[in-house]
């Protein structure tokens, strides 16, 4: 069979470099937008090295459509893997604008390009961020789709772009991605997330917390009506959310349309739970204070990951405790 070759846009980013360590490994040819806003030109070296292989690598912004179609007339792509956007929530909100024009503006103007060059397997990095704050857990794709931030919002209105293009024109074959909350690393250690200077996410402040860098950990709420009083949450390895990416383009085969998958593990993880895993698994101490509730956040919101493990034959493998000694692994070699 015909080697395929995918653009992936964000690929320097942390889902995006698994991802493309993933694509590689099952002998996809790559080509590789990023503008470095986010990441580092050392990631290339880590995957090449990590790989053997050579992807090809452009830096420059999404949002210049002229670009993107010159690398569309000097490369046979196949399929499109779009995570270039912006993810903070907090930024997002004292920002709205730089998220409207990143997240929207982005995803629209890849698509035009991509309509003009006649490219039509795209897949979306989206979020469980869609669901708001979902009423029940595990939450399927039927779940009402409901933002509460404008980061959310961005992915929302990206999510719709998609739906109505496909709805317009039925040669568009595309996967919608539900993320979870992904977490861990290479098991390599040489490649992982590099989070702001002071994190939003659970498992970067807590990587922040055991190397001493912040000397406790504020969790968000010990009041929730939950096993042990905090929130819950489904975190997933990103290797695991990396292959569901690979499962994805071979799902595009059999798919018409637009489609939307939830990818996660299907199991509620607290934040004590969390803490508590990585503490074992890593022989270290997470020092920590229950403070108030975060402005925003849920109870408890964890997938229902059925439909993708039906239709992409795509299943999270990896344990909490491989998932808290890889995140460690990077965190130590930083
Ligand atoms: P990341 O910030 O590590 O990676 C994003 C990459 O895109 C970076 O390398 C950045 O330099 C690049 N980029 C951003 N804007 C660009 C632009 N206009 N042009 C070119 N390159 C640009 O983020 P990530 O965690 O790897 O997330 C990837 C995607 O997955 C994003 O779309 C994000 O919204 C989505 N997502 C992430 C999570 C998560 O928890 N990490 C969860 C759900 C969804
Ligand atoms: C997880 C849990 C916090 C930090 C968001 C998006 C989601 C995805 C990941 C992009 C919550 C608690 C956190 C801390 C804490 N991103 N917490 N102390 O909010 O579930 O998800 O980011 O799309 O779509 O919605 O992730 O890692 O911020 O929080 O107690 O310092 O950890 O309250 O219960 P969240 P998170």
């Amino acid at each position: 069979m015909k080697t395929q070759t995918v653009l992936v846009t964000g690929g320097l980013g942390y889902i995006g470099s698994h991802t493309c360590i993933a694509l590689l490994e099952n002998n996809y040819d790559l080509v590789i937008i990023d503008n470095l806003i986010k990441s580092n030109i050392t990631v290339l070296s880590a995957i090449e090295e990590l790989t053997g292989k050579n992807p090809k690598f452009y830096n420059f912004d999404i949002r210049n459509k002229d670009k993107i179609k010159d690398v569309l007339d000097n490369n046979n792509i196949d399929a499109v893997i779009h995570f270039a956007a912006f993810k903070s929530i907090n930024e997002s909100i004292e920002k709205p604008l730089l998220y409207y024009d990143n997240n929207v503006v982005g995803v629209l103007k890849l698509l035009e390009a991509l309509q003009e060059k006649k490219i039509y397997n795209f897949i979306f990095s989206s979020s469980a961020a869609v669901y708001g704050n979902p009423s029940k857990s595990p939450v399927t794709e039927e779940n009402l789709r409901s933002v509460t931030n404008p980061y959310a919002a961005t992915k929302l209105i990206a999510e719709n772009i998609l739906l109505d293009l496909a709805k317009a024109d039925d040669l568009w074959k595309i996967s919608i991605l539900r993320y979870f909350n992904p977490i861990g690393a290479h098991s390599s250690g040489l490649i992982g997330e590099i989070p702001d200077k002071i994190p939003n996410n659970l498992m970067p402040y807590i990587n922040l917390v055991a190397s001493g860098h912040f000397p406790y950990l504020n969790v968000f709420g010990g009041d929730y009506n939950t096993k042990d009083g905090t929130a819950i949450r489904d975190y997933l390895h990103v290797s695991d959310l990396a292959e569901s990416h690979v499962a994805a383009l071979k799902g595009l085969n059999f798919q018409n349309g637009a489609d939307a998958f939830n990818i996660g593990t299907g199991k509620g993880i607290s934040v004590l739970e969390l803490i508590n895993a990585f503490e074992e698994s890593n022989k270290v101490k997470v020092p920590y204070k229950i403070i108030e509730r975060r402005i925003g956040d849920s109870e408890s919101v964890f997938a229902d990951p059925s439909k993708a493990i039906k239709a992409l034959k795509w299943k999270a493998k990896k344990n909490l405790l491989q998932m808290c000694e890889d995140s460690w692994r990077w965190q130590k070699r930083r």
